[in-house]
């Protein structure tokens, strides 16, 4: 049985010899391994059954780690770095030969962020290695946002779960690049790209469906439940008994009460990225035959959930 807690040192001594350590960050749970050493690369791609074209993201716990990592750091991303780290950004850099080609599927970037949960700085900041971290789900699915799901999902697997409590912000980190001398978001996610056009003006968006994505949180059918995800409006019913809504503000009028759950009742967008997540879990756990939702505002936080409830209603990757 895996052992969930909030022991530090116990965690650094597991992921010093090798093993992987779920861990909390402010966006989602990852599924952390010593990001230098390539078998403890290849366990986490294991334990996720994940594709290994699927590059990994390393985390790191002060500044000066970038600068092994990377060639280079343009002065747009510079700039973003100083501005939300740590936090909710991850930045896609040109690697050094220090990174294994494993970590970044062969692709010529690596994706570094600094997560802002303290149990796990602090942990990050006791090793002299990144710790390479997925999100903790198996590969398609919801990420995890609970220390329990880890548990839930890979609990025999990883060695052992870093409990820091519920994820405060739900989603996962905005993933930002460059490309011919602009900035380009390739994930929305935690970070609002109205927060990153603040520091370097109007950023290009491509976090578009790709056989060949530049990263995989672009495959179409990610984020998604095994219970069948549509959007309400487009519905023709049956509306019960064996329908669930997921709501925005107000529940559905031809849905049981019991069947629904509202992602923020107040209309805050923080808040229903905060429950988004581990409200698909639970509502997957009802075994219903369809679970209904409907678009948020499409901005701020907004703009990463319709995504990822773009990408959960998708039916073919
Ligand atoms: O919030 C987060 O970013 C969480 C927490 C644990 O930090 N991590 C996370 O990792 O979401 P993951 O592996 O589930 O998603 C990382 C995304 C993938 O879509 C991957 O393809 C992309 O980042 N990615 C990683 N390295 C890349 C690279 N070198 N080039 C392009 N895309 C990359
Ligand atoms: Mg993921």
């Amino acid at each position: 049985m895996t052992l969930i807690g909030s022991d530090i040192a116990h965690a650094a001594t597991v992921l010093k010899s090798g093993g992987t350590v779920g861990i909390p960050t402010e966006t989602v749970y990852g599924l952390a391994g010593n990001g230098l050493k390539k078998s403890a690369i290849t366990r986490i791609f294991e334990i996720k059954n994940r594709p290994f074209f699927d590059p990994l993201i390393l985390h790191i716990g002060n500044q000066d780690q970038v600068r092994d990592l990377v060639l280079e750091i343009p002065a747009p991303l510079q700039d973003l770095i100083d501005a939300f780290w740590p936090g909710p950004l991850t930045v896609l850099l040109p690697k050094s030969d220090r990174v294994p080609d494993l970590v970044t599927s062969g692709l010529p970037r690596v994706a570094i962020r600094m997560p802002n949960q303290p149990l796990t700085l602090s942990l990050l900041q006791q090793l002299d290695f990144p710790l390479a971290a997925p999100s903790a789900n198996p590969f398609g699915y919801v990420s995890p946002t609970r220390a329990h799901h880890v548990a839930d999902q890979l609990g025999d697997q990883v060695d052992y779960i870093l409990d820091g409590g519920p994820c405060e912000i739900g989603v996962e980190s905005t993933i930002v690049g460059m490309e011919e001398n602009q900035v380009v978001v390739y994930r929305k996610g935690g970070l609002p790209i109205e927060e990153i056009e603040k520091i370097v003006g109007i950023v290009r968006v491509n976090s578009t469906s790709s056989s060949q994505p530049d990263a995989p949180g672009m495959l179409m059918q990610h984020y998604a439940p095994r219970t069948p995800v549509k959007i309400a409006k487009d519905w023709p019913g049956p509306w019960e008994p064996r329908v669930a809504f997921l709501g925005w503000q107000t529940y559905h009028a031809a849905i049981p009460l019991a069947n629904q759950l509202l992602l923020s009742p107040g209309g805050s967008l923080p808040e229903a990225a905060y429950h988004l997540f581990d409200y698909l879990r639970q509502m997957d756990q009802w075994n219903l035959d369809v679970i209904l939702t409907e678009w948020l505002p499409d901005e701020g936080l907004g703009r990463a959930i319709n995504d990822k409830l773009k990408r959960a209603t998708a039916t073919t990757a």
